[in-house]
């Protein structure tokens, strides 16, 4: 009896010990997988990251400083007086499409970073996000603007998730700390975004909680003891953009910004931003193709975004010079409309005619 006893140990003592080794091999077979896969990863990221295609004339031509943004002095100014010295305050920028508000916000800070007693620091952000492209989600799973906590349930295995750790993860107005959350199209946020926005304006922080959480838990890495007793810091200055009313932002929100309204463009508006785009692309427009080109175009937008293509038609024929004749092929290919009647003459390519002109020449010369 105590014979069989001891073959049937044997037996179920090698077959556990068959198991626990092909576990452990296999287990080392997937390191070896992963660390080969790190490898490659890495390379093909490295090698992605060489590749650049320049930046983009759009990037080339944006005014860089508030003196190059034309026809906005007043905005420009309050945008100033708001954002720059000792107490910059958070902002709220009222205009129509392609007129500014974005290229003023992203020069304000650098502006402001030079100002008297600013509390900007030289390397302080400027975080910029599009209301429009941030998903809300109901569950906090994921959560770009204010940030989320990755509980283990959802990490499933690896360091933080075996050991059960909830982990902050931050969003934008915590990368934002020390600089400017810039938000376009502001009007856009979900109205849970923007309550969960105006709190952590008011508590200049980022609170955080999760079923996960337990503060005995000594598993628990004292940073996440830390952010979750004290909150992530989020002190920064909003500007916010829409192309809405003042009437359809939440009053909430625009109590605590000051408000400052971008204007239309006027025509001789739109021919100046066009030339010192010009300028900044190292073009040369003839004053004739300038004028046409705002003719066809009510904002600044339009006109830098048709400059670009005439830009590139200049480079592929070799010169740097765009005429009115460049111009109406532009705007005839795009289909773009006439928006503007100051333009007096007509806007098309006179038909010069060379047939007649040589008939004569040659009845001159049969002449003489
Ligand atoms: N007032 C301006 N002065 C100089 N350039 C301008 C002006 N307005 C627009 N531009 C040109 O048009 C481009 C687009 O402008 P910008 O992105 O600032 O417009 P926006 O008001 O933010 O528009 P949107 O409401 O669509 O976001 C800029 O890169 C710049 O080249
Ligand atoms: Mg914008």
């Amino acid at each position: 009896m105590s014979l069989v006893l001891i073959i049937a140990q044997t037996f179920f003592f090698a077959v556990g010990g068959y198991y626990f080794l092909g576990m452990v091999m296999g287990a080392s077979t997937d390191r070896k997988g992963i660390k080969e896969d790190d490898k490659r990863e890495a390379e093909r990221i490295n090698a992605l990251r060489k590749v650049s295609l320049g930046k983009p004339l759009t990037e080339r031509a944006r005014p860089s400083n508030f003196e190059e943004i034309i026809g906005q002095e007043k905005a420009v100014k309050a945008l100033k007086v708001a954002l720059c010295g000792k107490n910059p305050q958070h902002i709220l920028i009222y205009g129509p499409p392609g007129v500014g508000k974005t290229t003023a916000a992203r020069a304000a800070l650098e502006e402001a970073k030079r100002s008297k007693g600013t509390p900007f620091a030289m390397d302080a952000k400027f975080v910029e996000l599009d209301a429009s492209c941030l998903r809300y989600d109901e569950r906090s799973f994921a959560d770009p603007l204010i940030g989320s906590v990755h509980d283990p349930i959802y990490q499933g295995s690896g360091a933080y998730g075996s050991f059960g750790i909830p982990q902050p993860k931050q969003g934008a107005v915590s990368e934002a700390h020390g600089g400017v959350l810039f938000i376009d199209e502001i009007g856009e946020l979900a109205p849970m975004q923007m309550n969960k926005l105006l709190k952590v304006l008011e508590d200049r922080c980022v609170h955080f909680e999760s079923a996960y959480y337990s503060r005995t838990d000594k598993n628990i890495p004292h940073y996440i003891h830390n952010i979750f007793r004290e909150g992530l810091p989020a002190d920064f200055r909003l500007i916010g953009a829409t192309t809405r009313s003042p009437s359809e932002i939440p009053p909430a929100l625009r109590s605590r910004c000051t408000e400052i309204f971008f204007l239309p463009l006027g025509y001789s508006q739109v021919i100046a931003i066009i030339n010192g785009a010009a300028a900044r692309l190292n073009l040369t427009v003839e004053p004739c193709a300038a004028e046409c080109l705002a003719a066809y175009t009510s904002n600044g937008r339009d006109a830098v975004r048709i400059l670009e293509t005439l830009a590139n038609l200049a480079e592929n024929e070799g010169r740097s010079v765009i005429s009115k004749t460049d111009v109406l092929w532009a705007v005839r290919n795009g289909r773009f409309e006439r928006k503007r009647s100051e333009f007096s003459k007509p806007c098309e390519i006179k038909k010069s005619k060379p047939q007649k002109r040589e008939k004569v020449v040659e009845l001159n010369v049969k002449k003489e």
